[in-house]
């Protein structure tokens, strides 16, 4: 039997606010109370410090491909890494489909690449590129065998990942019934494309042009559209990496009308704007990610919808590609769009970065409390996602996965401090108060401030339960 005790900490989880002790046993939690004192267990002194339940990170890629030979940067050993330092001890990546492979397949040569890098708690939405009846059939053992309950489909990039309204609707009506969700990309990618050719014919090749053909109507277009689809084959439906104001009033109209609609943001839409792309030369192509930074009145938007609960996640998209040619070659790097933006790899890093982000522009700005930090951050995606009550919370019997983090210290967000194999960050030089200081990965400590306690492999697959299912 092994066994930890937190001492004192202020424990924080999307409903309550208390000091009290934990008692981790055997990688959960046993016991929560008030002057606990066993013997001989090994303690920590959590005293003026929060407690959070560890962070629940649903969209991330780690050495994902991205268009023909095209790949992230991190591996599943550093992204993880990366997170855990972040405060994240799950992930959900994908299981990408490659044309004329069976989902099942994909999922098998993911999970064989993950199980001996990943050093925090994983598990996989299926990307589906083609609703072919073979891989349809097997969705509903991906669901109820292998626990993957949520399935992605790209309505953007066409001819590399994006897939046709058939079968969306294919897709929807097969995951609906057997308890799963549909994740979506939506943006009009053909739309897109035709603006994207018009950019580069009038002369327009460098970065600073990458928001242009991707207009927040097109974003709107794409969401209302995928809505309706999912209301008519009567499946919960969740729109990943919403950035735009239009996009955000039809997830509001579907679930003004009682529609299973959910979405996700990031930290990026959160705290930056398409400003960035006025910075000189190739810089702003550290920011090109889809959809593109927007402006003011969807930030504004963003934040309306994240404390009224109309978006209900905060994921980060992790999906790093090096800003330099360097070690990790020129595949990952944005400077294969050096000539041209619309061949600069698209995605952005973050995965260390959403807790202190959002505690510090979030809570310390006032404009959502502990609570809600901690819903949107780690209880809602474990909710979402099939994960809870064994992830996503602090309560006796759930994993032991605990962050204790400094709400006072002050530091510099820097690619230099980071853990990623990223070279850059999208936050540089920004000043941030409140750092995750220990992490506990099942009862086990895994970061202790600067230091890696933790090991490749340690991380476990969830499987999960069904998706889209919280009506809260
Ligand atoms: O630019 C982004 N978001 N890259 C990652 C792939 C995707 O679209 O989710
Ligand atoms: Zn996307």
């Amino acid at each position: 039997m092994t066994q930890t005790l937190i001492k004192n900490g202020r424990i924080v989880t999307a409903t309550d606010d208390y000091t009290a002790d934990i008692l981790v046993r055997d990688g959960r939690i046993h016991t929560i109370g008030k002057d606990l004192d066993i013997p001989s267990v090994p303690q920590h002194d959590a005293s003026g410090k929060l407690i959070f339940p560890g962070g629940v990170d649903v969209h991330v890629h780690m050495e994902t491909p991205m268009g023909g030979d095209v790949y992230t940067c991190d591996t599943f050993e550093t992204g993880t890494r990366s997170a855990a330092f972040g405060g994240t001890t799950t992930i959900i990546d994908f299981a990408q489909q490659n044309y004329g492979e069976t989902p099942k397949k994909a999922l098998d040569r993911r999970l064989a690449a993950a199980e001996p890098q990943c050093c925090i708690d994983y598990g996989f939405h299926s990307i589906l590129v083609e609703a072919t009846p073979e891989a349809l059939s097997e969705i509903p053992d991906l669901i109820n065998q292998d626990g993957v309950s949520s399935f992605k489909m790209y309505m953007a990039y066409p001819g590399v990942l994006m897939v046709d309204d058939a079968a969306i609707f294919k897709t929807m009506r097969k995951a609906g019934i057997h308890g799963g969700m549909v994740n979506l990309h939506a943006e009009n990618g053909t739309v897109i494309q035709v603006l994207i050719e018009e950019a580069l014919e009038q002369g327009n090749p460098s970065p600073k042009h990458h928001a242009l053909p991707r207009p927040s109507i097109l974003e709107g277009e794409a969401t209302h559209r995928v809505i309706r689809l999912a209301e008519l084959a009567e499946v919960p439906v969740y729109m990943v990496h919403l950035s735009a104001k239009e996009a955000l009033d039809a997830v509001v109209e579907a679930r003004d009308r009682g529609i299973p609609a959910f979405a996700e943001t990031c930290p990026h839409y959160l705290f930056l704007t398409k400003e960035e792309y006025d910075r000189p030369d190739f810089d702003p192509a550290k920011f090109v990610m889809t959809p593109p930074l927007r402006n003011h009145e969807c930030q504004h938007a963003l934040w309306r919808g994240l404390r009224f609960d109309d978006l209900q996640i905060v994921a980060t998209d992790h999906c790093p590609f090096c800003f330099n040619e360097n070690l990790y070659g020129i595949n990952k790097s944005k400077q294969l769009g050096k000539d041209d933006f619309s061949k600069i790899p698209n995605g952005a890093p973050g995965v260390e970065l959403r807790l202190t982000l959002l505690y510090d522009g979030g809570v310390k700005a006032g404009k959502i409390n502990l609570n809600r930090f901690v819903q949107v951050v780690s209880t809602a995606p474990a909710k979402m996602f099939g994960l809870f009550p064994r992830k996503g919370t602090i309560a006796v019997g759930s994993d032991a996965d605990l962050v204790i983090f400094d709400p006072d210290t002050r530091h510099t967000i820097s690619a230099e401090a980071h853990h990623s194999n990223v070279d850059y960050s999208l936050f540089e030089g920004r000043e941030v108060t409140g750092k995750v200081e220990k992490v506990f990965l099942r009862g086990q400590l895994i970061v202790e401030g600067d230091r890696w306690l933790g090991s490749a492999g340690m991380g476990q697959y969830q499987k999960r339960s069904a998706s889209g299912r919280i009506m809260s």
